[in-house]
């Protein structure tokens, strides 16, 4: 089966030892660190921006997977790139040309990821699969941790898989497919037979006590 990787989310950290808390998540065995970004505007909520990315990174090496629920993201792809993004996703909805935001990712040597809300279709990336180190499946509306996992988003899941893996045998450069929203030892699994390959986990990482358990917890299965 294939290699499932975990991104624990800060968005559920303790916003006052942000360092501390990335730097556990990441001795606890986390692969990427998922950094949520929102402007009040894209989303009903407001995070932190490229500072706060800036000050984290020099506390952890795992890779910065950073999520903008920002609009217009495009003014802000190069001091996210600055500050230490490894991947940089955002939404179709977040500005008017996905494919050259897309490209400005890339030139400015990051991975580029594009994120599907739950009611945005597939369709709404199978034009820039070429330009997509990543795609995100929303498993919730985005704005909030903590929200209940929908399972509507799961033959979303397995359709961009099949997407994947024929552009794949196609010829075309590895796409790694990332479910973020809801994301708990329960639901982990229906992402994983769905063909997920990342899961990001906000409140079943950092709302537990022990993260080295809870990223395990989210891991597949191996049978004896
Ligand atoms: C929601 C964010 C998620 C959030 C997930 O807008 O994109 O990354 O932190 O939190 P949980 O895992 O608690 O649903
Ligand atoms: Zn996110």
């Amino acid at each position: 089966s294939r290699p499932v990787r975990i991104a624990p989310s800060l968005l559920a950290a303790d916003f006052a030892r942000l360092g501390e808390e990335a730097r556990s998540v990441a001795a606890a065995g986390a692969d990427w660190l998922h950094l949520d970004i929102m402007d009040g505007h894209f989303v009903p909520n407001i995070s932190f921006g490229p500072v706060v990315v800036k000050a984290l990174r020099p506390h952890l090496s795992i890779p910065f997977d950073v999520h903008l629920m920002i609009a217009p993201a495009d003014s802000y792809l190069e001091a996210f790139a600055a500050a230490g993004a490894d991947i940089i996703s955002l939404h179709p909805e977040a500005g008017p040309h996905l494919h050259r935001s897309l490209q400005t990712i890339r030139a400015l040597g990051r991975r580029a990821g594009v994120v599907l809300n739950p009611a945005t279709p597939v369709s709404a990336v199978e034009n820039v699969l070429d330009l997509c180190d990543l795609i995100l499946v929303m498993s919730v509306n985005p704005g909030f941790g903590g929200q209940s996992f929908l399972t509507s988003q799961l033959g979303k899941i397995a359709a961009l898989r099949r997407m994947i893996d024929a552009h794949v045998a196609a010829g075309g450069q590895p796409i790694d497919l990332e479910v973020d929203g809801g994301v708990t030892a329960e639901t982990a699994p229906l992402c994983i037979d769905a063909g997920a390959d990342v899961l990001i986990a906000g409140t079943a990482v950092f709302g537990k006590p022990d993260y080295a358990a809870a990223i395990r917890a989210l891991r597949p299965k191996v049978l004896a």
